[in-house]
């Protein structure tokens, strides 16, 4: 183990250097405080390593994505997402018994206790689907409270998995004013999820193919992102013991915001708004670069990959053969890929190295699949799902893990005696 020296205050001290085993770095601060009396100041944790962790992999600048070792190319175009949910959260690829033990644990916890049914009954009919799906997560653990055993821990985490697309489409067919459709145990985990968003009791209705594909492909990409601001708060939540429910659920909420998980539902936003204003995307090429519009291209731009995102690109080109399959022609796919196209000319974004981001096409092929714009980040969040138990359940299983608990320097007043209400 190599060391790396600091001096400070004239004093010299040896910090130990921790290596990855990709070759990342790490200086190991653990006794900075200790030793200097000082800590480090780091906004928006740009320079900080939270944690050790075998998840995931990235290499932003060279575009690589890796689920415990395995490119991303690979797994989104093989693989079926409970294997990916399985891999992430076990750390191994399931054998033949083990994903059917574990598929058929999904679809037997897929039904919600009938009183949570009446929750849906209190929220107003645009109530935003992303704040019923974190408060209902939530509650799943006033009905499955966390107990001493291993077994309970592994049991929710199945329930988790298994009920969440339920409620994500219950929450839609409340909007719709649509009743509730059941789960079917005799369909996949993403061909259940669309039979509950598109059947009605009056007709039958058979999952398409297409659809349950893209579904699938989708959420494989999702499915983690090593320490992003949603999956650090479901670290930082569940630090304190909280358990996976209620440290899941304040997961959704970081999400939901539009620098985030919410950007996929401004990409659609914006790109409307462009074709509305007349399709001239150059003038909002122009906009992003303006400080004073307060207008940024949503859906480019990443703290972590500063050449490409490769899960960008295979939605780029799976957008086009998901349009072609369910033979849909959406302009606004034409538009984003203008808007690509100048703003990876413009020197602005090249500088910057700003391109874009898995949020930029997913929004095309979801609503090509008919998803409403208001789910989409609840769609994000199906497919983060195992990503954020698996770190969960590694920061519940490393005895290394303290409650998590930031510094700060202090920049205001000085002490001063309190001045009573009659003399100010
Ligand atoms: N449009 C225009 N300019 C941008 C954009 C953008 N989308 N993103 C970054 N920039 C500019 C910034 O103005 C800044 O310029 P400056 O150096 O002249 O001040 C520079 O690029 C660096 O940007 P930061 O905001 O400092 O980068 P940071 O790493 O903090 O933020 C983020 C990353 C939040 C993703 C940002 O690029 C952004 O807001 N993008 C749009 C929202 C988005 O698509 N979010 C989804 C991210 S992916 C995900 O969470 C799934």
């Amino acid at each position: 183990m190599s060391n790396a020296k600091l001096i400070f205050d004239g004093e010299e001290y040896e910090l130990p250097v921790i290596e990855g085993t990709e070759g990342e770095r790490a200086i190991d601060i653990a006794e900075l405080r200790k030793q200097t009396r000082a800590i480090t100041l780091d906004y928006g944790y740009a320079n900080t390593g939270s944690c050790e962790s075998e998840i995931t992999f990235i290499n932003g600048e060279e575009g690589i994505l890796r689920y415990r070792g395995y490119p991303i190319e690979q797994v989104a175009a093989g693989a079926d997402f409970t294997e990916v949910c399985y891999l992430l959260i076990y750390g191994h690829l399931p054998n033949a018994s083990e994903l059917a033990e574990f598929q058929r644990l999904l679809a037997y916890h897929t039904l919600l206790h009938e009183d949570m049914k009446k929750f849906f009954e209190g929220y107003p009919p645009t109530a935003h689907p992303m704040a019923i799906l974190s408060s209902m997560v939530s509650s799943l653990s006033a009905y499955y409270p966390e107990g001493q055993g291993d077994e309970d821990v592994e049991l929710n985490i199945a329930r988790l998995l298994a009920k969440t697309p339920t409620i994500a489409a219950f929450s839609y067919k409340k909007t719709m004013g649509q009743p509730f459709i059941y789960p079917r145990n005799d369909l996949s985990y993403c061909a259940n999820f669309l039979h509950m968003m598109f059947a009605v009791p009056a007709e039958p209705y058979v999952v398409p193919q297409v659809l349950a594909k893209a579904l699938n492909m989708l959420l494989i990409l999702h499915a983690d992102h090593e320490q992003n601001c949603s999956t650090s708060t479901v670290r930082m939540v569940g630090s304190s013991q909280a358990n996976l429910f209620a440290s899941i659920g304040a997961g959704i909420n970081a999400l939901w915001g539009p620098l985030h998980g919410g950007a996929n539902q401004r990409v659609i936003e914006m790109l409307e708004r462009i074709r509305n204003d007349g399709g001239d995307v150059e003038k909002y090429v122009r906009m992003a670069k303006d400080r004073d519009s307060g207008f940024r291209l949503m859906g480019f731009g990443h703290r972590v990959y500063k050449n490409f995102d490769p899960r960008a690109r295979i939605l780029k080109r799976s957008a086009d053969d998901v349009l072609e399959a369910l033979g849909v022609d959406d302009p606004l796919l034409d538009i984003a890929k203008q808007l690509e196209a100048v703003a990876l000319e413009d020197e602005f974004f090249v500088e910057r190295k700003l391109y874009p981001n898995v949020d930029f096409y997913s929004g095309i092929i979801y609503r090509a699949m008919g998803i409403p714009t208001q789910m989409f980040t609840v769609m994000f969040a199906l497919g983060r799902l195992p990503g954020w138990i698996a770190q969960w359940k590694e920061m519940r299983e490393d005895p290394r893990t303290r409650i998590n608990r930031p510094r700060q320097v202090y920049t205001g007043a000085t002490a001063r005696d309190w001045v009573k209400l009659g003399d100010r």
